[in-house]
């Protein structure tokens, strides 16, 4: 009997490249791959990758140099490198890293195991169209095999908002949402395969029109599904957040209380040479409503510090929004210089500004996110969940409001969702007992 081949798959950056590389290697199991983990095993390596930071698309050609030495011990070695870096730097990608043999863009990834063909007899191969077909059609039906207890679900792809320091609209390139059907196929299968909580995902998931009422049509349809027990979504654009959406956080069980809404900055001047097309009290006001559909709402953010022309007075006004918000959980970024967008080509804040502004965020950020976490103590809440922990007989899985929590029990198996209560806040995850 011959080896199946293996195939190395490393992924950077959003939970979307998390999906899109299962995706693949469902695609290559089906031409007989099965995957490692191991790059020195690898019959192929692909490296599904990030562009959204200068630093990400530099951490893609440090490790492509790493596989030097494996590929001169083996030339059969494929490397291919797929993702939004493919799609921006396409061709270069070879010039930079000869050892390349294949550049696929994040929309041609139906187009894999043909593209590997290709590249049997040495050629280099490339795609990176924006084809109309829709890939994950095209690409095969997920195998029957059981999964854990979670999922991620690619929704929609894409956006057209343009945000002036934002690649994906380049590299992602328009808004395009699956058709609800598909994406209700899909969803149903995974729960077969055991699967409980879905996390639909969007580069604009509130923007989803695959349903005629939206994400919240989708959600609602999905909540109907036996044996689904948790939706959640990511990310989401305040200017898409629409009435049925706000409401399905105050009524739909299934859908869970945390919400990624980021808003980038404090300052309405700032906010508008970002071209995010609402002001701070507009993202403030939408955060009242969200609570007075469901109080104990925790809200997630994302934040850029040091965008061109931010001033201290700026930065303050983000500080303070912070302040307003309270919020369970953050990413915050220094402003990374992306070539191709508007605010590239503005006046830049020192990178030691940056750091400092950085650090000063991060610590009212880790303050608020200790704060709520701690008055999770003695509440209770429920837990799906996940796999053993470290210790014996643990069980680790995730709060409603996403929080990792421990609980010492006999008996518990991952995909169980329990009530537990709170009886102690670490640094990094809640500690439970059994209700
Ligand atoms: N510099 C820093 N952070 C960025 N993000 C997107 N583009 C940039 C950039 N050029 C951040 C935003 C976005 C998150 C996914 O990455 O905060 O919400
Ligand atoms: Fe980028 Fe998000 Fe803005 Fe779209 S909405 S341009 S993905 S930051």
């Amino acid at each position: 009997m011959t080896q199946p081949k293996k195939l190395f798959i490393k992924t950077y950056g959003c939970q979307m490249n998390v999906y899109d590389s299962e995706r693949m290697a469902e695609a290559m199991g089906g031409q007989g791959y099965v995957q490692t983990d191991r790059p020195e095993d690898a019959d192929m390596i692909l490296l599904n990758t990030c562009h959204i930071r200068e630093k990400a698309a530099e951490k893609v050609y440090s490790e492509l140099g790493r596989y030097k030495g494996l590929k001169a011990e083996r030339p059969d070695l494929k490397i291919g490198v797929a993702g939004c870096v493919a799609q921006a730097e396409g061709e270069e990608i070879m010039r930079r890293q000869p050892l390349v043999d294949l550049v696929v863009g994040p929309q041609s990834y139906h187009r894999l195991p043909d593209l590997m063909a290709r590249t049997s007899n040495g050629a280099k191969a490339l795609d990176t169209d924006f084809p109309e077909e829709d890939k994950f059609e095209h690409l095969k039906a997920r195998p029957k095999a059981k999964r854990g207890p979670t999922a991620f679900l690619t929704v929609q792809e894409g956006c057209d908002k343009f945000c002036a320091f934002c690649v994906v609209p380049y590299t992602r390139g328009a808004e395009v949402s699956r058709p609800a059907d598909r994406v209700l196929a899909e969803a149903r299968d995974l729960v077969e395969r055991g699967v409980r909580e879905i996390t639909l995902l969007g580069q604009n998931v509130n923007a989803y029109h695959g349903h005629e009422k939206g994400l919240a049509g989708l959600i609602r349809e999905l909540a109907k599904i036996d044996g689904l027990a948790r939706i959640r979504f990511t990310t989401s654009h305040p200017n898409d957040m629409d009435d049925d959406l706000i409401a399905a956080h105050g009524d739909c069980d299934k859908l869970m209380p945390y919400l990624h809404l980021p808003v980038q900055a404090g300052s309405d001047k700032i906010l508008k040479r970002m071209n995010r097309q609402h002001t701070a009290e507009q993202y403030l006001r939408l955060i009242e409503r969200l609570r007075a559909a469901r109080p104990d709402l925790h809200m997630s953010g994302d934040f850029i510090v040091g965008f061109p022309e931010e001033t201290e007075e700026d930065f303050q006004a983000t500080l303070d929004l912070i302040a307003a918000v309270e919020y369970g959980s953050a990413f915050s970024f220094k402003y990374s210089e992306r070539p191709g967008t508007p605010a590239a080509e503005r006046p830049q804040v020192p990178e030691a500004e940056k750091d400092d502004r950085l650090q000063r965020l991060q610590a009212l950020l880790t303050r608020q996110q200790r704060a709520l976490q701690d008055a999770m103590v003695g509440r209770e809440v429920g837990v799906l969940f996940e796999k053993p922990g470290r210790m014996p007989g643990q069980m680790v899985g995730k709060s409603d409001y996403l929080h990792a929590v421990h609980v010492a029990a006999e008996g518990l198996a991952p995909g169980d969702l329990r009530r537990v209560r709170i009886v102690e806040s670490g640094p990094n995850s809640l500690k439970a007992v059994l209700v």
